[in-house]
């Protein structure tokens, strides 16, 4: 059996539709229920829903063999995985924001807030710029407009949560997608399911296939 951690919302909708598609459905996820996990015995699979963010922990630690996540928590958290596949969806990017007319006094600190600290320092040291990283959870977009920093590290998808709120993109730093991740003992041990687990999601994305996305209640 193959254990799946799937990131609830969206993306997670989208892996299990890709998931289906590939020859891994599991019929009982569809039922309208509060129950976090489901199997197909059949299929050798079972899926269980976790707070995006989370899906690596699980993965690192071996509570899942694999699972789905955005390459912006692999960035930021590094955990000890291995990542197998570009699953080409959750498409968006790192970004640095703020108001369009800002001008960057070089001889300033500049205070970036940001949920993101690790993509943050490494591209401001990568630039050699120092700053003044303010750790936030959420809404980042109103630091800048309350004067608490200069500029966001932020993602951006559509760009509207930056356009209804005056900020614009300065400066893209990473894009970032969904990737499809391995835990580092399971792909030793259930390679081959794990393989051809990946073959068959490669195979979904690779054709022109065009995978309707499944609604799930969870
Ligand atoms: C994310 C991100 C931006 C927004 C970008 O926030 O932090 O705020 O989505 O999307 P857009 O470009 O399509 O507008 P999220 O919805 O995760 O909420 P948060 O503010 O709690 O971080």
């Amino acid at each position: 059996m193959i254990n799946v951690a799937l990131p609830k919302g969206r993306l997670g909708e989208k892996t299990y539709s890709l998931m289906a598609a590939a020859g891994y459905d599991c019929p009982s996820i569809l039922e309208k229920n509060r129950k976090l996990t489901f199997e197909n015995p059949e299929k050798g699979v079972r899926y269980f829903w976790v707070k995006p963010s989370d899906v690596s922990i699980y993965v690192e630690r071996g509570a899942a063999d694999v699972g789905v996540c955005g390459k912006d928590i692999l960035l930021e958290y590094a955990p000890d995985i291995y990542e197998l596949l570009d699953l080409g969806i959750g498409k968006c990017r790192m970004c640095v924001a703020g108001f369009s007319d800002f001008y960057d006094e070089e001889e300033r600190t500049l205070r970036v807030a940001t949920k993101f600290p690790r993509i943050a320092a490494g591209y401001y040291e990568s630039i050699g710029r120092d700053i003044d990283i303010i750790h936030l959870n959420g809404s980042i977009e109103i630091a800048p407009i309350l004067g608490l920093s200069d500029v966001i590290v932020d993602i951006v998808e559509t760009g509207n949560t930056l356009r209804e709120n005056n900020l614009s993109v300065l400066k893209e730093i990473v894009p970032i997608s969904a990737r499809f991740i391995c835990n580092k003992v399971s792909y030793q041990f259930k390679h081959p399911e794990i393989l051809k687990l990946r073959d068959g999601l490669a195979d979904v994305i690779g054709s022109d296939q065009q995978v309707e996305t499944i609604r799930l209640e969870h």
